[in-house]
């Protein structure tokens, strides 16, 4: 170590290198300066405010502290692996420059509550990054229902198909989904949005500190009162990793889609080449490598919930070093969701749908049997007498190689008695469709309802 360690009062002999370099959490938490310099300016503030540092005083430290973060932006001050952790760093540094009075910045104040303070406000930035990049998926995804608003797709049960939809339907229920997401990570920030600042090491503090006014200066909607409390969870993490969590299994399953509808089976979309790779030996290949990437980051997402829950489990209160392991899932977590959710929307861009082969898809099968079999029930024919019935005609198209649309009165008629001209307008896609009348259902008007709906939500979201 190239200097004495700010805690070496007690201590006879030095941090052993190996321990240090077995301790150190600079090479994560260096990613918490602009964050703990933020929290160390209100904090000076707050201690000149309430008379117990001088005003002239707390300038020469907040003035300091801003240089310094000029320094660590610039690389003049490098915050190297010789420094246990940032705190450590920034405090070292300022004592350097303005001597024995920057000692006067950690009054009041612990690396313990300081920590909490930093990830709080690191976890508010960057959940609202993740927002706005959420809104702007759902913009791509609103964006593409509209413009393929006539177009019809088969809609899946078992991955087998099951009924025709609208393909706005389809891609209306992400935008759904991922609102939720939204939604969880407002609830998250509305917990983790408390100042934990002036719990000190555990118990507070004898010098009459003003928590309160730290915590506004700082946009935070009020304290964590107690003070145990306050520097002992980390429930605030391990509810955004866990909105994250269902985040990232929410993209696993677009980019699910993606990969299964851009194959030759499928033939539903063709994903731009700018989002695609080739093969190093097979010349003909079109990898969807970015979807399989989005959807296989999701491994370790969750690895990184059952990280911190783990490293959490049974700790007594109230701060222990296990804790500081927080940030390497911390920060994987909110790295692996921005550009996941950044790729995604930018590839959704450049993604087209192979309308015609859609719809060709479609007319040769018999999604539409649960219209006829709704059909018979409308002519007088119990549910279950009419599903049989409808069953038969399948198996019957199945044998002679036709579809619904072959199919003549005359031979439905030798199925039920019921069948009169009007079956005509129940046997085709986008028939079914039309006539659907349930809310939220895949009939236009019901879908289009869902795209006014979501136009305005997404228009008042910043
Ligand atoms: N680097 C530590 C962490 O991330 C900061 C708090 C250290 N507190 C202490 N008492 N050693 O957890």
């Amino acid at each position: 170590m190239s200097h004495k360690a700010l805690w070496s009062g007690r201590f006879k002999e030095s941090l052993s290198k190996a321990a240090l370099n077995f301790s150190t959490s600079i090479d994560l938490d260096k990613q918490l300066y602009q964050e703990d310099i933020a929290g160390s300016i209100a904090h000076v503030e707050m201690l000149s405010v309430c008379r117990i540092i001088s005003a002239q005083e707390a300038r020469r430290i907040r003035n300091a502290l801003k240089a310094i973060q000029k320094e660590i932006e610039t690389g003049k001050f490098q915050l190297s692996d010789d420094f246990e952790d940032i705190h450590l760093a920034i405090e070292h540094r300022l004592i350097q420059k303005i001597g024995p009075l920057g000692g006067k910045l950690h009054t009041g104040r612990s690396r313990n509550d300081q920590i909490a303070l930093d990830e709080r406000l690191y976890l508010r930035t960057s959940a609202r990054e993740l927002q706005k990049l959420i809104t702007h998926l759902q913009r791509v995804l609103l964006y593409k229902s509209e413009k393929y608003f006539s177009v019809l797709m088969p809609g899946y049960t078992h991955v087998q198909r099951a009924q025709p939809v609208l393909l706005s339907h389809h891609l209306l229920a992400y935008v759904s989904m991922f609102d939720r997401d939204y939604d969880r990570l407002n609830d998250c920030l509305r917990r983790a949005n408390k100042s934990p600042l002036g719990a000190a090491a555990l118990a507070g503090t004898s010098f009459p500190i003003d928590r309160l006014r730290v915590a506004r200066k700082l946009g935070f909607d009020g304290i964590v009162e107690n003070s145990i409390d306050a520097v002992s969870d980390r429930d605030y993490l391990l509810e955004c990793v866990s909105s994250c969590s269902i985040l990232a299994m929410h993209l696993s399953r677009l980019a699910e889609e993606l990969v299964l509808w851009s194959t030759r089976e499928f033939a539903f979309v063709d994903i731009s080449d700018a989002y695609t790779t080739g093969s190093s030996i097979m010349p003909q290949k079109k990898n969807p490598d970015i979807a399989e990437l989005i959807r296989g980051k999701t491994g370790k997402v969750y690895g990184n919930l059952m990280n911190l829950l783990t490293m959490m489990k049974a700790l007594p209160l109230a701060y222990n070093k296990d804790m500081q392991e927080d940030k390497a899932p911390f920060f994987d977590t909110m790295n692996t969701i921005r550009t996941s959710l950044f790729v995604m929307s930018h590839m959704f861009v450049h993604t087209e749908f192979r309308k015609d082969h859609l719809e060709e898809e479609l007319r040769n099968d018999f999604t539409t049997a649960t219209d006829v079999a709704d059909y018979l029930v409308r002519k007088g024919l119990p549910f279950r007498a009419a599903h049989e019935i409808t069953g038969k005609i399948v198996s019957y198209c199945i044998d002679h190689r036709m579809y619904f649309g072959n199919l003549d009165l005359e031979t439905l008629r030798t199925f039920s008695k019921h069948f009169e001209a009007d079956i005509f307008d129940h046997l085709l896609p986008h028939q079914s469709v039309e006539q659907k009348r349930s809310a939220g259902s895949t009939s236009p008007q019901e879908v289009k309802k869902q795209i006014v709906h979501w136009t305005r939500i997404l228009k008042a979201r910043k």
